[in-house]
């Protein structure tokens, strides 16, 4: 996601930061960022954050942690995360970097659930390692899942999806569910959309999507 610099950017970031855990990042549990204890779940490449605020309001019940590595686009979503908490919610924190550094960030086994929502497909060979469901990304997601969790991906782009079910069977994940047109599915009614989603199937574009179980 390209985007101008914003002006103020850490003022803004600043002025959020009791919804953002921050650097150096310790080994505390990330149940212990919020009021009370509940299931975890994390969202990796949250953008601006519609997704993650949408998922904290429907479920009051789960506490949510968003990652974004570029600041400026973490700032719209902690600003969009911020009127709502302004509201009386208070289950949703972020982290400004990089998935690739999230097993110094939290202990092993701290989410209950992995969401990755039309996440850069990377489409030339020779990076195929930077794909957030490449194989190296899956055995981090391995250990910072509770055994048995579940990691829940949508996409846009074909290629990474096919990708991405190969890199799960390698992985000897246990493909759950998995569809070629999202939103023609009964499921569609819980799903929560993201920005890009919005944008792609408002094109008319399908969403691909898995649910695979660790
Ligand atoms: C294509 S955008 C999708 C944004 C959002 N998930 C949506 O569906 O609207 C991908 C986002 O993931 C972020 N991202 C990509 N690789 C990342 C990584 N390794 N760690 C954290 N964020 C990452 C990008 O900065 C970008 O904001």
């Amino acid at each position: 996601m390209r985007m101008r610099r914003k002006k103020h950017g850490a003022e803004r970031i600043a002025a959020c930061k009791e919804l953002l855990i921050e650097a150096p990042l310790s080994e505390k549990n990330p149940n212990d960022y919020f009021p009370s204890p509940s299931p975890i779940h994390l969202e990796i490449g949250c953008g601006k954050g519609a997704f993650a605020v949408g998922m904290a309001k429907k479920y009051p019940n789960v506490n949510f942690v968003a990652m974004e590595r570029v600041s400026d686009v973490a700032c719209l979503a902690l600003e969009k995360a911020k009127a709502e908490a302004e509201e009386g919610r208070d289950n949703l924190r972020f982290v400004i970097g990089d998935a690739k550094n999230l097993v110094e960030c939290f202990p092993a086994h701290s989410f209950d659930c992995i969401y990755l929502n039309f996440s850069d497909p990377w489409p030339k060979k020779g990076y195929a390692k930077r794909r957030l469901t490449h194989r190296g990304f899956l055995e981090l997601y391995r250990t910072l899942l509770v055994p048995g969790g579940i990691l829940k991906f949508k996409t846009d782009n074909e290629g990474l999806y096919r990708f991405s079910l190969e890199e799960f069977e390698a992985a000897g994940l246990t493909i759950l569910w998995k569809t070629e047109n999202l939103h023609a599915e009964p499921e569609a009614a819980d799903n929560v959309m993201t920005e890009y989603e919005k944008n792609f199937s408002e094109k008319g574009q399908p969403i691909y999507s898995a649910h695979v179980r660790f």
